[in-house]
């Protein structure tokens, strides 16, 4: 198991190219099962997840390699429809290659998925938008298995604007016989990405972005070359440890349009941020308490900014509360934070924050994803040493981290223990 050591309390100055979206390369990878033909994702990232993602092509047939940055997907041996638990259970984006499985091969079988303990993270929504495609689906002993001769175009609403559900949904429609008209989808930049993914394939959808997405069903898909949009949440977490260490960053390879809600919230706690073209510049400020954070869908605040966010306002002037709407049990790192010298309570889906000039080192423990980048934050802002353990979480989303925070003046090292 990894640990970052780091020595905290130092500015921030220089540029960070961010990566390609985690959240937008993972549905593309469903969708190159649906050809046959050779897909080439460009400038993709090699995060435990994409890799595990491409390990399950392989274990469907499909021939995967990097070269250089780019990840090439031949899925014309692909002839298995079964994912193997242990992958599915690696990450919550197995699921999503349910629809493209079986809309390939007429059937799917997988274990339920794994993903960040953040919340039940229940598939009623996948599985009932496959339903209404006409897909038999059974659940048992932790499997659930597809079954469909060929899938009919429906109208599917969703209860709520669940990200995977909606990328389920239009990989399963997008070959399928007649159109398919999702209500309610999410509104995500991601969606829009598989979209343009499956447009660039043949495919014929309209309306991401919006909360209708409506899927023309084709005969055949063809293979496509392909870069996706920036990661608007690395890009999130930059921006914020700015904001708590000081300094002035730049990003580049970032799509201010995507970020607007976090953006707004570090211009009204006094950060200078520009944004032209493809590069965000920030120059941090007082740290007062941004008051209120509540996460919702896109493109409200996003939950995956949540987390960094709390560490952010432990060392604001002042109070902040932060209320995760969308996920149960998403401040696994409140403790660690506390450990840190914050002045926190969680009760249920708030966090009652009251800002401390700064927090000290200590040895914290990442549960998540998300919550290993803030503790790993807090570390590099607060005064003194730090250990941050469990890497695993943070491998999944975040492309040479600690490379990046280095070099532009973070004291930050992997060791491993
Ligand atoms: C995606 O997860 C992202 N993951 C998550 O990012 C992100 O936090 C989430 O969307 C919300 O933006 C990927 O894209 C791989 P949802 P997903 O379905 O699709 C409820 C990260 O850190 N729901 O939009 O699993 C659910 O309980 C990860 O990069 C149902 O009720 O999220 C939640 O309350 C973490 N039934 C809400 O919808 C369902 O069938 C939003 O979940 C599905 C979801």
């Amino acid at each position: 198991m990894d640990k970052f050591v780091i020595e905290g309390g130092r500015p921030l100055y220089g540029e960070i190219e961010v990566q390609s979206a985690k959240n937008a390369v993972l549905p593309l990878l469903a969708a190159a099962v649906l050809t046959e033909e050779r897909v080439a994702i460009h400038k993709c990232p090699r995060i435990t997840d994409v890799l595990n993602m491409a390990q399950i092509l392989c274990e469907l047939g499909c021939k995967t390699k990097f070269e250089g940055d780019t990840l090439v997907i031949d899925g014309a041996q692909a002839a298995n429809h079964e994912i193997p638990a242990a992958l599915a259970k690696e990450l919550r984006s197995s699921v999503f290659m349910l629809g493209s499985v079986v809309a390939r091969f007429g059937k799917a079988r997988i274990a339920y998925p794994g993903g960040c303990d953040i919340g039940l993270r229940p598939i009623d929504l996948h599985l009932n938008g496959l339903r209404r495609l006409g897909v038999s689906v059974t659940e048992d002993g932790g499997y659930i298995d597809c079954t469909c001769e060929e899938i009919e175009g429906a109208e599917v609403v969703l209860d709520c604007p669940s990200v995977g559900a909606t990328e389920n949904i239009m990989l399963a429609s997008v070959t399928a016989r007649g159109t398919t008209v999702i209500r309610n989808a999410a509104k995500e930049p991601e969606i829009v990405d598989l979209q343009n993914f499956l447009n660039c394939m043949g495919g014929k959808v309209a309306g991401a972005g919006t909360s209708t997405v409506i899927i023309e069903g084709v005969k055949k898909l063809h293979g496509a070359e392909y870069t996706p949009i920036p990661d608007r949440i690395e890009a999130g977490t930059f921006l914020i440890a700015s904001a708590m260490c000081g300094g002035e960053l730049t990003l580049h390879n970032a799509d201010a349009d995507n970020l607007a809600s976090l953006l707004h919230k570090l211009r009204e706690i006094s950060c200078k941020i520009t944004a032209k073209d493809d590069k965000i510049y920030i120059k941090s400020g007082m740290r007062f308490s941004p008051k209120i954070i509540e996460t919702s869908p896109y493109p409200g605040f996003p939950t995956d900014l949540q987390a960094p966010m709390c560490a952010l306002a432990c060392i604001c002037e002042g109070s902040t509360v932060v209320v995760e709407n969308l996920f149960e049990t998403r401040f696994k790192h409140v403790p660690e934070l506390i450990r840190m010298g914050a002045d926190v309570t969680v009760r249920g889906r708030s966090a009652f924050i009251r800002g401390v000039k700064a927090l000290h080192g200590a040895d914290v423990f990442a549960s998540d994803l998300r919550g290993g980048a803030a503790l790993t934050l807090a570390a590099i802002s607060a005064e003194g040493l730090s250990a941050v353990s469990d890497l695993s979480y943070i491998d999944r989303g975040y492309s040479d981290f600690e490379y990046k925070l280095r070099s532009v003046g973070a004291r930050i090292r992997r060791v491993r223990v």
